[in-house]
């Protein structure tokens, strides 16, 4: 199957180690993609500086200066048109895209998030499934919809808690796991290889 190059509008929050992952994938020829622009809902996001450092349009969107969650959007919408961006990578951003966003890049809007998913929704994966317990934890990258945590789920990687673990020593685990799984999960879609049927994705 041929293989596009993808042009990539990664959406973060904070420090964008993901980001990163990407950028060097990108760099090292593993993912055919180009990191069309990066978007920051918060001014002092480390992924910025670390967009720019890479020579990649970095652009903060201020959510205080739009009126409302729907202009709000339509701002990040318009800069994602502006750099011709075709898939959407969220990456540790941490709201919801609006309608505005999903609805112009159907099934072309990705999450990454650090708990096997539909166990540990919402902002604390890590801790929460640390401190429910659990034996094995892991990583999902799926697609994003208007509730979070719930889209079709591209890749899937378990990653064990082990006797003695901490929240420190398991985000480790969990980041490794992280930045091999989306360049990879990013470079099926590039190939043309993921099918949606309903709720299943398809890794042809
Ligand atoms: C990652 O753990 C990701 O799964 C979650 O937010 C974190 C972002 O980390 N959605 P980073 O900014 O990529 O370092």
């Amino acid at each position: 199957m041929g293989s596009d190059r993808l042009r990539l509008g990664v959406l973060i929050s904070g420090s964008g180690s993901n980001l990163q992952a990407l950028m060097d994938a990108s760099a090292e020829g593993r993912l055919s993609a180009e990191i069309a622009c990066v978007i920051s809902d918060k001014e002092a996001a480390y992924g910025l500086e670390r967009a720019r450092k890479a020579g990649v349009p970095a652009v903060w969107v201020d959510r205080a200066a739009c009126p409302t969650m729907r202009e709000y959007d339509l701002r990040i919408l318009e800069v994602l048109r502006r750099h011709e961006v075709d898939t959407v990578v969220m990456a540790g951003y941490m709201r919801l895209l609006g309608t505005e966003v999903l609805d112009s890049f159907p099934m072309r809007v990705l999450n990454i998030h650090p708990a096997l998913l539909p166990s540990f929704a919402g902002a604390n994966g890590i801790r929460d499934a640390l401190e429910h317990g659990v034996k094995v934890t892991g990583v999902t990258v799926h697609f994003a919809n208007e509730v979070f945590d719930e889209g079709p789920i591209i890749a899937q990687e378990a990653v064990r808690v082990d006797e003695g673990e901490t929240l420190a020593s398991l985000e480790a685990k969990m980041h490794e796991v992280e930045h091999r799984l989306y360049p990879q999960a990013l470079q099926w879609l590039a190939e043309g290889r993921v099918r949606v049927e309903g709720r299943t994705v398809h890794i042809d």
